[in-house]
């Protein structure tokens, strides 16, 4: 049977991945002021939400004052049916209409726990925590997965199971949880996906250029939902190149606007933590991709990653901004070695 995926008659649809760490509400806000082409943003998860009015929601991160309700989606790690039933309601009392549940996050840790992709295994597990959310949710209930956890077989159990419920959308990650971030997505696995789920669909996995979408339109017949993650994260302008919005600009236009944008992120988050050193492990990570959009990126990672305070901070930056050429649309598959690589260090 074909199930006509609603998705497919639709204007292209670009999402802002959620990533721990690094786009937190703040660069959602910065980056919307300055960037155009994204329609969905997603938090990175909450988890631990233990009871009513949860101390883990009352903070900037959910804060209704600072994002965009209409399109900015709450996530939350959980195996659990009344966690997630008592975050939707907290999320619809702070005005958002929709959650997202994280099936797909690797991380060991995580995974042991039936949790994120470790629970892709268990269809009785996620087929009984479904059933108990049936008609208690207060907002509009999406899944991010993985193809499966071990397998991308794992898929194929799960897709009746969320068939049967509501999902206003489902975000498949086309890799396998052990594979972490490495290697090619699986896309004949999505592929054969695509005509057995009923909920709108949206491909996530390796969208890092136009020509990469082209490619994967080429393949994937029905699909115009994308979300985008590390290519956006080393080339801002990613979402508006893909749906070709912006008019040709020269590159040292685009990089004042990346330094602008840099800056501000820079600057809200020493304002909104106090100065706190915890911003240049953040802006850090967010260098560790956007360095891929430079002409020289191990010269921007030798400079920015040494930095230990603020001044330093300041310095290093200014000079890969005076110094270096942006040439955009940075990041390939063979970038994640290297930042495995980084991180050892
Ligand atoms: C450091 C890091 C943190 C991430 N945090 C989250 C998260 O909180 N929730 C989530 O659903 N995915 C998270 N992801 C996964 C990304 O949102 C995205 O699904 C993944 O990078 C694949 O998309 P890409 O190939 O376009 O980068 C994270 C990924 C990385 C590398």
């Amino acid at each position: 049977m074909q199930i006509q995926n609603p998705s497919a008659s639709e204007e292209m649809h670009l999402q802002l991945g959620p990533f721990q760490g690094i786009t937190d509400v703040y660069f959602r806000q910065v980056y919307m002021k300055y960037f155009e082409g994204i329609d969905k943003l997603f938090t990175p998860f909450f988890s631990g939400i233990h009871k009513e009015n949860s101390k883990n929601l009352r903070n900037d991160e959910i804060k209704p004052a600072l994002n965009n309700l209409s399109i900015t989606v709450p996530q939350l790690l959980s195996n659990d049916a009344e966690e997630i039933i008592r975050f939707s309601s907290q999320c619809s009392a702070l005005g958002y209409n929709e959650i997202n549940l994280n099936m797909g996050c690797p991380y060991p840790l995580v995974a042991k726990k039936k949790r994120g992709s470790g629970l892709l295994p268990y269809p009785n597990m996620v087929q009984s925590m479904l059933e108990k959310l049936e008609g208690r949710l207060s907002t509009k209930f999406s899944i991010k997965c993985r193809l499966g956890y071990h397998s991308p077989d794992e898929i194929d159990e799960l897709i009746p199971l969320f068939n049967n419920f509501d999902l206003s959308e489902l975000i498949i990650h086309a890799r396998i949880g052990k594979q972490l971030y490495k290697g090619v997505p699986d896309f004949d696995r999505f592929k054969a996906v695509i005509s057995q789920t009923k909920a709108p669909l949206v491909y996530n996995g390796d969208v890092f250029s136009l020509h990469n979408l082209a490619e994967y339109q080429a393949k994937f017949e029905f699909i115009s939902s994308w979300m985008l993650g590390r290519g956006l994260l080393a080339d801002p302008f990613l979402p508006s190149d893909l749906k070709k919005i912006e008019i040709v600009e020269k590159n040292e236009t685009r990089k004042d606007k990346v330094r602008l944008f840099m800056n501000e992120l820079y600057q809200l988050r020493r304002e909104t933590s106090k100065d706190n050193l915890s911003v240049l492990g953040r802006m850090k990570e967010l260098w560790s991709y956007l360095r891929f959009s430079f002409d020289e990126p191990q010269t921007v990672w030798r400079l920015v990653r040494k930095v230990k305070n603020f001044p330093e901070y300041e310095s290093a930056t200014d000079e890969v901004f005076n110094e270096l050429h942006w040439l955009g649309t940075g990041y390939t598959r063979k970038n994640e070695s290297q930042l495995i690589e980084d991180q050892q260090d």
